[in-house]
């Protein structure tokens, strides 16, 4: 069975809803997707409903994604969204553990097996991020941290939910304005690496779950890392934030597949 190809976008804390949904439709109306192929688009919790009204008229294939979502089902939680909240939307996927969210939020690892559960429990997918800073690289540990994120993030997860599970990969260090694009060959190790991990986990459903990669990508290098054997995908911030920039970007990763 040959795993799907994913490729996704995050607004992060950009648009209004009618920005989000007015990209959405667009993006719609003029991108082709293959059968083994989705597409995801992860706006801010305030365009979800609006995107949302335009998903249900939109391509199964086009996943809507929440950029974080809280472990509990209700409750004493000021600020916080939860996953019952994304269901009666009609959003399709939480992303968890961005780097951002790591970093300025102190999102523990625990935290976010807490947040997969309730995720997975409501049959929801999850695309769980992964990746070292530039410190963890330069001590040489960044296999020792990818593993570390994802046997505590996926922690009781069982093999049979894996089909609601995706990772992005994505270096602290290669990711937004202030980044360095990793090199191909800085990739390939560690995507192998979680590969590895999750078989570990999971046995043969975990060699099945697609890894995107994720850090600085826009069409001049979405190829190079969609060519290696243990990408199945990519997650594209700034390049991506314009609908020619997404399907540009897109269509260089979706080429670059071998
Ligand atoms: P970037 O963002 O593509 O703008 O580097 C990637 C991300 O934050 O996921």
């Amino acid at each position: 069975m040959s795993r799907p190809f994913l490729f996704g976008t995050n607004f992060k804390m950009n648009q209004t809803p009618s920005e989000s949904a007015a990209f959405y439709s667009r993006l719609a109306a003029s991108v082709t997707i293959p059968p083994d192929v989705s597409l995801i688009v992860i706006p801010p919790f305030t365009s979800l409903a609006a995107v949302a009204a335009v998903d249900r008229q939109g391509p199964e294939s086009i996943w809507l994604g929440a950029q974080n979502v809280h472990w509990a089902s209700e409750g004493a939680y000021t600020g916080e969204i939860s996953v019952s909240m994304l269901l009666a939307l009609g959003v399709d996927l939480a992303l968890l553990g961005h780097a951002e969210r790591r970093r300025e939020f102190h999102e523990t690892d625990a935290d976010l097996n807490k947040k997969a559960h309730a995720v997975l429990g409501a049959g929801l997918r999850v695309l769980l991020a992964v990746g070292e800073t530039a410190e963890e690289r330069t001590f040489g540990v960044s296999t020792e941290t990818v593993a570390r994120q994802l046997k505590i993030g996926l922690h009781g997860v069982g093999p049979e939910q894996t089909g609601l599970v995706q990772i992005a990969y994505e270096p602290v260090w290669s990711i937004g304005a202030g980044g360095t694009p990793a090199r191909p060959e800085d990739v390939q190790p560690v995507a192998a690496s979680i590969r590895n991990t999750l078989a570990e986990l999971f046995g043969d459903p975990g060699t099945q779950i697609p890894i995107l990669y994720g850090g600085s990508v826009d069409p001049s290098n979405a190829g190079s890392f969609t060519a290696l054997p243990d990408i199945d995908g990519l997650f594209v911030g700034r390049a991506a934030w314009t609908v020619e920039g997404f399907i540009a970007t897109y269509e260089a990763g979706l080429a670059g597949r071998k």
